[in-house]
């Protein structure tokens, strides 16, 4: 049975570098590996009164499935404001809820933030592994994937754009994947 990686995007804008870091990273993968991106741009801010309720919107149902059935999961994000999108944030906590059946609970998680500075999103990196760590996710610690200037990087196919970069990427794969197995 191949193995399921959700890619979760932080960013909603359609030119994203965020996308394009997806679409190397999913290339690094073995065959055997299923690699998806549920969308996270149309679930509605999360309000505990859906929870257990009739009035659940169907865009949470069908979110919170698509993270349950996933075995580890990956997430690019850029930074905003030196923290993490408001969208990543609503995503995960809507799939954390109702009380007791959180999706993310126990799965490997690795953080790839990334941005058009030097920095790399080391801000949003840390802020998100907070929530990630409270939904007792594990998450990966080595290598640190802090993405700067990654528009230099990868192109907009998602092309690896040098052999040292390529190296890189594919030890954070690897490391990922060792994760997963033990
Ligand atoms: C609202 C907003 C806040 C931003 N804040 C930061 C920031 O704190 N640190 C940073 O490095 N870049 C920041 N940026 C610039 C982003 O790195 C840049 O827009 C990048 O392209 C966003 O990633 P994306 O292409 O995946 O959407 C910000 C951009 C926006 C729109």
């Amino acid at each position: 049975m191949s193995t399921k990686i959700a890619i979760v995007i932080g960013s909603l804008r359609k030119d994203a570098n965020s996308k394009r870091l997806a679409k190397a990273f999913a290339s690094l993968f073995p065959k055997d590996y299923q690699i998806f991106t549920p969308e996270i741009g149309h679930l509605p801010l999360y309000n505990q009164d859906y929870d257990n309720s009739p009035d659940e919107p169907s865009s949470y149902t069908d979110f919170r499935k698509e993270i349950s059935s996933a075995d580890g999961v990956i997430f690019i994000t850029p930074e905003h404001n030196r923290g993490l999108p408001a969208a990543l944030k609503n995503a995960i906590d809507v799939a954390s809820r109702p009380w007791g059946q959180s999706g993310w609970n126990g799965k490997p998680a690795v953080v790839i933030s990334n941005s058009n500075g030097v920095i790399g999103g080391f801000g949003a990196n840390h802020q998100l592994r907070q929530s990630l760590v409270f939904l007792n996710m594990r998450v990966l610690a080595q290598p640190e994937a802090y993405i700067g200037q990654v528009q230099t990087l990868v192109d907009a196919d998602g092309k690896i754009l040098s052999e040292d970069t390529q190296k890189y990427f594919q030890s954070i794969v690897d490391a990922f994947i060792q994760l997963i197995q033990d």
